[in-house]
């Protein structure tokens, strides 16, 4: 009914990666995704999410999948459509600052083994902290998608973010994500956001959100409505609740309108029965919990993201100190200012988490700080959006002339060398640089999985289903779970 108009809204279905990540603790096999892959090559999505994020540790962790081949396997089943990965910035895709020789390298093989955009954030909104990774998408030829890390606050200004925008498009990104990863942005601002934001940088707007709080579909269509260029959704059998708003629902919506994406819908139901299969399968592995469906407005309340209250729920449970969840709730938001409003998104959301805890379970505030809060406060992450309270600076022993300005990558030599030199006798490394990463980013979790690869491959007829290991509360980009 409808033909497609030079308008349309353009799709990236993240059901490879976050649709998982966010439902299913990233417990997806390459197994679950090879079968689907014809049909998704042909939908015509801008892009396909399919990598990074927790994938890469999950792959190695519990699913004994070798991460870079599960790209490649994807890259050849899909050669006409873009692969994307989600990138932690100077994290890569792990939890420390690491150097800018491992970055580079890192990039570089992300995109030989098949990735086309790398979508980059950084916790802090520190653009120092993406220069490198933005450079090196540059250098070998990837599309750069830089992210806003949305959150609120008196400092997350609408111009905040637009001057961040600028920034971004100014060190070289072809697209800017806004990144609403607890789903904190509200339909009405999301169409004044991209407004504002399409006023004033030229390249494309791309809206990642998800909905957790039951009003993903409605940033959708609002920010679609106020131009926005590209948007994610997930297949149906992994949309909705802590993923994101369902790929069918938008295209459906969007048929014949001047924001028609072109999608075959036709095409999309039958990637979905097939989707449909491994929701199910990962239901009964214990890795789904109809829970992540239900939708849970406490965020908004609270402006705390879906996975950081289950966080704070199981830390007070260990303490014996449920009663103290709302006194802790309130305290997260103290907090948080004083430490200058940082996003919170791994890793801001467990430290500034966990101070509350003990913020609340002391009977003092500040009597006791975590390393990661001092790291935090001196620097170690980078620049902080606001003012970080000088008295709370003091508590926690660091003088101003301790605290970091510079760039912390800045402090760190180049570590490829050292890598490479320490995964040379470890058993099973196979002689790649793809593994001299894996082990740069997850060493033990990587020792563990050359060895078992090097078991597997001695066994080569096994077909035993992969063990999908206890499920864990994997706190990750999204502040899911
Ligand atoms: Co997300």
């Amino acid at each position: 009914m409808a033909t497609a108009k030079a308008n349309k809204l353009y799709i990236t279905d993240t059901i490879l990666r976050d649709a998982h990540q966010s439902q299913a603790a990233t417990r997806m096999r390459l197994d679950d995704m090879l079968p689907a892959c014809p049909v998704l090559d042909s939908i015509g999505y801008w892009s396909l999410e399919c990598w990074g994020g927790a994938t890469f540790d999950t792959c190695m962790r519990f699913l004994n999948e070798d991460p870079w081949e599960r790209l490649r396997a994807l890259r050849k089943a899909m050669p006409n459509t873009k692969l994307q990965m989600l990138f932690r910035g100077q994290n890569i895709l792990g939890y420390k600052h690491y150097a800018d020789d491992v970055v580079d390298a890192f990039v570089k093989k992300s995109i030989e083994n098949g990735i086309d955009v790398i979508r980059i954030f950084d916790a802090l909104n520190d653009t120092r902290n993406l220069q490198a990774a933005i450079t090196a998408t540059k250098k070998y030829g990837g599309i750069c998608e830089a992210a806003l890390s949305y959150t609120t606050s008196p400092v997350h200004s609408k111009e905040y973010f637009v001057k961040l925008a600028m920034e971004l498009e100014e060190m070289g990104a072809d697209t800017i994500c806004i990144k609403d990863m607890a789903n904190l942005l509200l339909p009405y601002d999301a169409a004044e956001l991209v407004k504002e934001l399409k006023a004033h940088v030229k390249i494309p707007i791309h809206l990642h959100t998800h909905n957790t709080t039951g009003t993903g579909d409605m940033v959708n269509l609002m920010a679609a409505q106020a131009g926005v260029d590209i948007v994610d959704t997930a297949l149906s059998p992994l949309a909705n609740g802590t993923s994101q708003p369902a790929t069918e629902s938008l295209v459906a919506t969007l048929a014949g309108t001047d924001r028609d994406t072109g999608l075959d819908q036709k095409k999309l139901a039958e990637a979905a029965a097939h989707f449909r299969t491994v929701a199910d399968r990962l239901k009964e592995a214990g890795s789904l919990d109809s829970k992540v469906l239900h939708v849970d407005t406490k965020t908004l309340m609270y402006q705390v993201p879906g996975g950081m209250l289950s966080n704070l729920i199981s830390q007070l449970k260990q303490a014996n100190a449920e009663d103290k969840y709302y006194e802790v709730l309130d305290e997260v938001p103290r907090v948080r200012k004083d430490f200058g409003y940082p996003p919170l998104v791994t890793p801001t959301s467990q430290i500034v988490g966990t101070q509350a805890v003990m913020n609340v379970l002391s009977g003092e505030r500040y009597k006791m700080l975590t390393k990661e809060s001092k790291g935090l406060l001196r620097g170690e992450y980078g620049r902080l959006p606001g003012e970080v309270n000088p008295d709370v600076r003091k508590k926690a022993g660091i003088s101003d002339d301790e605290v970091i300005t510079c760039r912390p990558a800045d402090n760190l030599e180049p570590e490829l060398d050292k890598y490479r030199e320490e995964v040379k006798d470890i058993p099973g490394f196979n002689g790649s640089e793809e593994d001299v990463l894996s082990y740069a980013l997850f060493p033990q979790v990587a020792t563990k999985f050359f060895a078992s690869r090097l078991e597997k491959d001695k066994k080569v007829a096994v077909t035993k289903p992969a063990d999908n290991g206890p499920r864990v509360l994997y706190v990750d980009d999204c502040s899911i779970q």
